[in-house]
């Protein structure tokens, strides 16, 4: 969960993450050389008194800042290309969840099992005990086993929503009529929040996703006293 003045990406808590902020870190400093080189150009620029009146071209040192800009972009983009792939590689689920979006609530259902389905809605701040979070909490959680592949199935009702856990590196938008499909696999016991991230109306702020992520014992557990 991001806490107070985090400028930063939040702490991974699955693989794809840990590379999504490994891609972002690699990117970043790209972009600051890139930055630096560029202010000091330019600043030299305002300030240097040479001039060169019969300087009208020069075949070298324009075929030098066309080459080198298009070889650093290569080194974004084969990264973020291999990136793009792997968010996309489903290995084996061990188990499916299929979230739906509605205005304004997500439901679940556990398909896999005895057809688990229930709707998560947001805690109202005048209803919020001392160990929850405002706008972030939920009535029923997400619960999940972790150290095991999960595939999400995405869809919703009405409108466009998407159900985003940054911890874990997932947004995927929530379309009606259409499914969507992800996959992750949580590497630690914990809590992960998340928050619709599609501006789909007036209370898009209020529809908050939590995860609950549990030992694959404990979630048995669960499963066998749902009722
Ligand atoms: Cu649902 Cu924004």
């Amino acid at each position: 969960m991001a806490t107070w003045s985090n400028f930063n990406l939040q702490n991974g808590a699955s693989p794809l993450m840990e590379q999504i902020i490994f891609f972002h870190d690699h990117t970043l400093i790209i972009l600051i050389m890139i930055t630096i080189l560029v202010s000091y150009l330019m600043i030299n620029l305002l300030f240097n008194k040479y001039i060169n009146r019969p300087l009208l071209e020069g075949q070298m040192i324009e075929l030098i800042w066309t080459i080198l800009p298009a070889i650093t972009l290569i080194f974004i983009a084969l990264p973020s290309l291999r990136l793009l792939y792997l968010l996309d590689e489903l290995n084996n689920p061990l188990i499916t969840l299929k979230s739906i979006g509605h205005q304004w609530y997500w439901s679940y259902e556990y398909s896999d099992f005895h057809n688990i389905e229930f709707d998560s809605y947001m805690i109202p701040s005048n209803e919020l005990n001392s160990n929850n979070f405002r706008l972030l909490d939920v009535d029923n959680r997400i619960i999940l086993p972790m150290n095991n592949q999960i595939r999400i199935m995405i869809t919703a009702t009405d409108v466009i929503h998407s159900w985003t856990i940054p911890s874990l590196g997932v947004k995927v938008d929530a379309n009606p009529g259409r499914l969507n499909q992800t996959n992750f696999f949580i590497n630690r016991p914990g809590i992960y929040y998340g928050q619709c991230s599609e501006i789909c109306g007036a209370n898009h702020s209020f529809m908050p996703i939590v995860i609950e992520s549990i030992s694959i014992k404990n979630f048995i557990n669960w499963i066998n006293n749902y009722s």
